[in-house]
């Protein structure tokens, strides 16, 4: 693209002239007003329906890119990102802050705020209820989404107070999904069903709850409510974005006992996101570990905690505190990310790596696959070190 071309131009002096804010603006204009046209299409099913590489996988994200345009630049908030999450499996996406976790589950949902934030290109490939009916969810229109969001996938967020509404009752905003999602259901068959999820989700006295206003419940009890809201559609998938990191660990221990176990009860799968190594080994039975907007390593739990590979997931596991640790200071991996306006054209993570050799100047490394299910993107584990 054109204005990812003026980006590099202007990174050697370090600041932008006033022409080339205006030619970055123009760019950006372009590109917005070519997608957001694709976005806003009116399109017949069969253009947004695909088939699954895999059909034991409800979800298969492929090359998934998603920017946002700003004044300053491209930034590739998820750059080439590819994994897939098997049917009835938790996979957990872990990564430092800023690595395009969110912005990955948020493109899943088609919640990437536009005009600025775009799906430019890549495949979000879900496998819905409907036998053999999968949708490619990057391809729909945005007016089709309705047919997924909420019902076959629902999503928990990081803070139930900024998702629930201060000024309705918790029954209120409950019953409203299932008006939603169920045109036409009765008030009466509304409340049996948000007191039933209420139920589900191990809220002692659901009457009370129903009636209350979010600030009257506890945090713990807020993000209950969160997973109740969720469950109203019966979703297949469950995307949870760092559910439990405003809980005490008390109740995050709780609330990951209620999302292990519900997973088993709605017989689906969780992609679970969060930047905590311990909350991964505990819920995920695959991992996928993100760096800069891309996919670094992925594979199955015991791999990435067993076996890992990529120099960013080992710094990853080091600065991870341990209760046996001889050493009274936590390993920390030293160095910043680069400015992801300005990414560089050899490995991301070589700035701040100590096992980099001649070749990670050169083209950024492929992924390479170690296993069944193991892969990993660095040149330490180049072709040849596979045959060797
Ligand atoms: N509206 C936006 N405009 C510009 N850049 C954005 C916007 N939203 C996100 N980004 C950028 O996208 C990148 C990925 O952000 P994302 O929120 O996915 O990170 P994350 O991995 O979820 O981090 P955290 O652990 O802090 O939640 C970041 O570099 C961020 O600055
Ligand atoms: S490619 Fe090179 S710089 Fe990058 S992580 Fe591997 S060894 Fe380090
Ligand atoms: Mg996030």
């Amino acid at each position: 693209m054109k204005n990812e071309k003026q980006t590099e131009k202007t990174s050697a002096k370090g600041y932008l002239t006033g022409k080339e804010i205006r030619e970055i603006a123009k760019a950006n204009k372009r590109e917005i007003k070519r997608l957001e046209k694709y976005k806003n299409r009116k399109a017949k099913v069969e253009e947004f329906s695909t088939k699954m590489k895999n059909p034991d996988n409800i979800l298969e994200i492929e090359d998934l890119n998603t920017y946002f345009f700003t004044e300053q630049g491209v930034v590739k908030a998820v750059n080439g990102v590819s994994f897939d999450v098997p049917k009835n499996a938790t996979v957990g996406i872990v990564g430092e802050s800023g690595c395009g976790k969110s912005v990955t589950s948020m493109s899943v949902m088609r919640l990437i705020q536009g005009p600025q934030g775009q799906i430019c290109s890549g495949s979000i490939r879900f496998n819905t209820a409907e036998e053999g009916v999968v949708y490619d969810i990057a391809a729909m229109p945005i007016h089709e989404i309705h047919r997924i969001r909420g019902k076959q996938i629902s999503m928990i967020f990081q803070e139930p107070m900024t998702s629930l509404n201060p000024v309705f009752t918790i029954g209120q905003q409950l019953d409203e999904v299932s008006f939603i999602h169920s045109p036409g259901i009765s008030e009466e068959d509304a409340k049996a069903k948000s007191m039933e999820l209420l139920n589900l989700v191990g809220i002692a006295m659901p009457e009370r709850v129903y009636s209350a206003f979010p600030h009257e419940l506890s945090g713990g009890m807020r993000q209950r409510v969160m997973i109740a809201m969720a469950l109203i559609g019966n979703p297949r998938l469950i995307i949870a974005d760092e559910p439990t990191t405003a809980l005490d660990v008390t109740i995050q221990a709780q609330i990951l006992d209620l999302l292990r176990d519900l997973k088993n009860k709605i017989d689906g799968s969780i992609l679970l996101i969060t930047h905590d190594l311990g909350i991964i080994a505990e819920m995920a039975d695959y991992v996928v570990v993100m760096y800069a907007g891309r996919v670094i390593e992925k594979g199955t739990v015991d791999e990435i905690f067993h076996n890992p590979l990529h120099p960013y997931t080992i710094g990853l596991q080091k600065s991870k505190p341990t209760l046996d640790s001889a050493s009274d200071t936590l390993f920390n991996i030293p160095g910043n990310v680069p400015n992801p306006i300005n990414m560089p054209n050899h490995c991301y993570f070589k700035e701040r790596c100590d096992k980099c050799t001649a070749k990670c100047s050169g083209a950024y490394p492929d992924m390479i696959q170690v296993s069944p299910t193991h892969y990993v993107a660095c040149h330490l584990y180049g072709k040849e070190e596979q045959n060797g």
